[in-house]
């Protein structure tokens, strides 16, 4: 595709270790890609069919940064493994760039701390800082920080509980956890539906590259669904609904399987607030110990884990003798190794898309539709 930020190149390429590729063209980059997976499927056993490769550009796709702060250091971790102080990213967004560069400007006075940077579909702003218990006892206690990146525009929100900051008589204290808009989807028909989570729920990196694995998704997904309209559907990692809602938008039903459980509520939210909810069933379940005997018979199996792949839960999956499956993964090996199992128990590898969510880095999203041919098995 036509991209306008060909020619960039990042000052901080020979010591970042954000990006992986020291200055290599795209095409060798996504070469390599390619090469990869198919070192991953042949290590498997597994024969690669011609995979699509599709790219949504170079740069500057990212709608949320996950940095450090290391003394008076804000950046990504280094080659050498120290804090690297960058004052720009070429991966993330302008209006993003632009929320960082405002963000720069505060001292924290902490030795060490996570944080993630989104803007939202809206241009919001949000921070969420992951630091130590102590040092946000003590960020509360001054409130100079937190009053900075108010003033910023950012809404914040602290720690793994994803808490809220209130203000009450001068003083800033922790809240219940507070959503607002951080994503985006592709309903039916490419009608756009911002989606809410908290800013430190999981989402895909960007919302540009999210709606074209929702495309490929879709593109399959009607295929199947020529002679019957709607399909039953089981999915296995739905996070927040990224997948989820286009496949209600387009009349199927959906049973849900996700254990993060504030981001099962962020999802019955979202299908509310679009109106999709009513073929919608939720498990707030750990798949990997979901006894099988309790899951009916579905027409396809969405399936998007987590980089450890699907472990033993896959024979799970196969006994489900699902006639179509669909996995969306962003680790080729663990993919490979699942793939190994469908492949065993009578399936077959139909269509492979490599869709490049993190240009400049050694990984990337691959999507695999699976038939089963062997009803013997
Ligand atoms: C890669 S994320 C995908 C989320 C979503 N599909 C998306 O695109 O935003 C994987 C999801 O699987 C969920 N997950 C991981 N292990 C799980 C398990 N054992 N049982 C249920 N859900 C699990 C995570 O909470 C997470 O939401």
């Amino acid at each position: 595709m036509k991209d306008k930020t060909l020619n960039l190149i990042c000052p901080y390429l020979k010591d970042c270790g954000g990006c992986h590729y020291d200055n290599l063209p795209y095409e060798t980059q996504s070469e390599l890609k390619l090469q990869h997976l198919e070192l991953c499927f042949k290590e498997a056993g597994l024969n690669l069919p011609r995979v699509q490769f599709i790219s949504l550009g170079q740069n500057h796709l990212r709608n949320r940064f996950d940095f450090t702060i290391e003394a008076n250091r804000k950046g990504l971790y280094g080659r050498d493994k120290s804090i690297l102080d960058i004052q720009a990213c070429l991966q993330i967004t302008p209006e993003l760039q632009a929320a960082y560069d405002d963000f720069r400007k505060i001292d924290f006075g902490i030795k060490k701390g996570s944080v993630r940077l989104r803007v939202g579909p809206d241009k919001n702003r949000g921070v969420w800082l992951d630091f130590a218990n102590i040092d946000i006892k003590t960020l509360l206690g001054d409130g100079k920080s937190f009053q900075q990146l108010l003033d910023l525009g950012f809404q914040i929100e602290i720690g793994q509980k994803g808490k809220s900051l209130v203000k009450k008589q001068g003083l800033f204290k922790l809240a219940d956890p507070v959503s607002s808009q951080w994503f985006q989807v592709h309903l039916n028909n490419y009608v756009s539906f911002n989606l809410s989570s908290l800013i430190s729920s999981f989402t895909q990196p960007s919302w540009t590259t999210a709606n074209s694995l929702v495309e490929v998704v879709h593109g399959w997904v009607d295929s199947l669904s020529l002679d019957s309209n709607a399909l039953s559907v089981c999915e296995f990692g739905a996070g927040i609904g990224q997948f989820t809602l286009p496949l209600l938008s387009y009349g199927h039903h959906v049973d849900v399987f996700e254990f993060d459980q504030l981001a099962t509520e962020m999802l019955a939210v979202n299908a509310k607030k679009s109106q999709l909810q009513d073929h919608l069933t939720i498990y707030c379940d750990d798949f990997q110990k979901k006894p099988i005997a309790q899951i009916p018979k579905y027409d396809l199996a969405l399936l998007n884990p987590p980089r450890s792949g699907l472990k033993n839960f896959v024979h799970e999956v196969t006994r489900l003798k699902t006639k179509t499956c669909i996995y969306i993964s962003c680790f080729p090996e663990s993919l490979a190794q699942d793939l190994k199992a469908f492949v065993n128990a009578g399936y077959e590898i139909k269509d492979v898309v490599l869709v490049d969510q993190f240009p400049q880095t050694k990984h990337f999203e691959t999507c695999v539709l699976l038939q089963r041919i062997d009803t013997n098995t």
